[in-house]
């Protein structure tokens, strides 16, 4: 694992990838890489529905004797193993009340907690709000599987060199998990169905000229944080986000305007006392925590992200916290949020002998609407809601660009699952330590 604070800030200006290609990113704005030309598929894509319409369920990796992993799921495939794995151990599964442009509803479940009403559920795991970052939902579904299958047949669960006891499975459990391992249907089954290395959804509404580039929203820009880009530093604000419908990270008519982005906010207010968010995304390996728009302080509360004294300056992460902008993070926050981000790179680390960095996001690059920030300013925007810590986790590796990058191999795929897997286990075993809030009993 590296740990990585503001002094070697610097260093990680080679960090590229983690979603967004470095073509992608070249020249300060952010545009259309070429998917024209229709790319390798790496691993391929299930063609059947290998549960049957949940009939059959899946059983992870960590489990062992696991499900066919021969191919990747497909979105046919992340419903029905969600409705087998319902029906194997009788947990409640929700469909959001927000249909996506083709059609597509959004579905997850709740798993263990301290009885079964909504305000149980202490943690929110969060799959493929990103199309072409293939194996996320998988790496979230195979998860719970595995969880549900330990607590069940009393075993404990092994990923690559990292092994958890059974009593780790039910301690997990305990928190409360509310999961929704597709977030954006109608970008996945594009991207499945064209290797197109699609990552937006597929909005037509801003498309010119059937132009398909000018299709979708980035959806991890158009949640309600910091959103309107005229709150940022003009030196950064074509690269927080666009306006610009051609753009990888074209934000949306509004926040809120995309029926995935609503279905995740869906997610927060009903299950309203989770306090530990993760959007799972690839690629880099990299454990992002708050913020994710400027450099965290924790000395002067007036710089955050709701002061529009601080407009003009938002987002350069290079200016001085002290005579510049750095978002306010309580020290305490900061202790909780990055502590556990440590655990899950160490957890990670050791299942595959990787190294994973954990840091906070706006080192990465700064960004505005993106659901990890959206997450944790929820209480600082309105105080009547929940504290909740958020991440993004970024697992998988830069492949071979003739092909697209974020598409595994299938022995990426395995090794990705290991380590996602282990650091899921860590993210659940740091936050039953580190608190979940007042009693979740009900
Ligand atoms: C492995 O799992 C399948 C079901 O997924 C089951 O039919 C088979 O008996 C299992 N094999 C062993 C050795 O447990
Ligand atoms: C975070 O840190 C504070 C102070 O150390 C502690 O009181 C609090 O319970 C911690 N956990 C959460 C989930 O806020
Ligand atoms: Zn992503």
């Amino acid at each position: 694992m590296k740990w990585t604070d503001a002094s070697s800030f610097l260093c990680l200006a080679h960090l590229a990838g983690a979603c967004l290609l470095p073509e992608e990113r070249a020249g300060g704005s952010i545009r259309r890489h070429n998917t024209r030309q229709i790319r390798n598929s790496g691993k391929a894509i299930g063609t059947g529905d290998r549960f049957n319409g949940g009939a059959l369920f899946p059983i992870g990796l960590g489990s062992g004797n696991e499900t066919d992993m021969s191919t990747i799921l497909n979105v046919k495939e992340v419903n029905s193993a969600l409705q087998g794995l319902a029906k194997e151990y009788g947990f409640e599964t929700f469909t959001t009340p927000y249909t996506t442009y083709e059609g597509a509803t959004m579905s997850g479940g709740t798993v263990g907690g301290q009885g079964t009403c909504d305000e149980t559920y202490r943690v929110f795991l969060n799959g493929a709000i990103h199309a072409r970052e293939r194996g996320s939902s998988d790496n979230v579904l195979y998860f719970i599987a595995d969880l549900l299958y330990a607590e069940k047949h009393g075993t404990g669960l092994t990923y690559g060199d990292k092994t958890y006891t059974n009593a780790d499975v039910v301690t997990a459990l305990s928190t409360g998990i509310v999961f929704l391992p597709l977030s954006n249907p109608d970008g996945v089954a594009y991207d499945q169905s064209t290797n197109s290395c699609w990552r937006k959804n597929r909005n037509p509404a801003a498309a010119t000229n059937g132009d398909d580039d000018t299709v979708g929203v980035d959806l991890n820009r158009n949640f309600d944080f910091v959103w309107d880009l005229s709150k940022w530093a003009t030196s950064v604000a074509d690269e927080v986000a666009s306006e610009d419908p051609s753009s990888e990270v074209y934000h949306g008519e509004a926040a809120f305007s995309e029926p995935e982005t609503q279905s995740i906010k869906w997610v927060m207010d009903t299950y309203s006392k989770v306090r530990w968010f993760l959007d799972l995304h690839s690629y880099a390996g990299d454990i992002l925590y708050s913020w994710g728009s400027d450099t965290d302080q924790s000395t002067n509360t007036a710089k955050n992200f709701l002061n529009s004294a601080y407009d003009s300056v938002r987002g350069k992460t290079s200016d001085s916290t002290t005579t510049g902008y750095g978002e306010y993070i309580s020290s305490a926050d900061l202790d909780n949020v990055s502590s556990v981000g440590k655990r899950m790179g160490t957890a990670m680390d050791a299942a595959t002998g990787r190294s994973y960095t954990v840091m906070q996001s706006a080192y990465l690059y700064p960004t505005s609407g993106a659901s990890d920030d959206y997450a944790f300013s929820r209480h600082f925007a309105d105080p009547d809601l929940n504290l909740a810590y958020g991440y993004t986790v970024e697992f998988g590796f830069g492949n071979n660009k003739a092909s697209c990058p974020f598409y595994p191999t299938d022995a990426q795929y395995i090794q990705n699952l290991q380590e996602t897997n282990a650091g899921f286990m860590e993210f659940l075993l740091g936050a039953a330590e580190v608190g979940l809030g007042d009693s979740q009993a009900c």
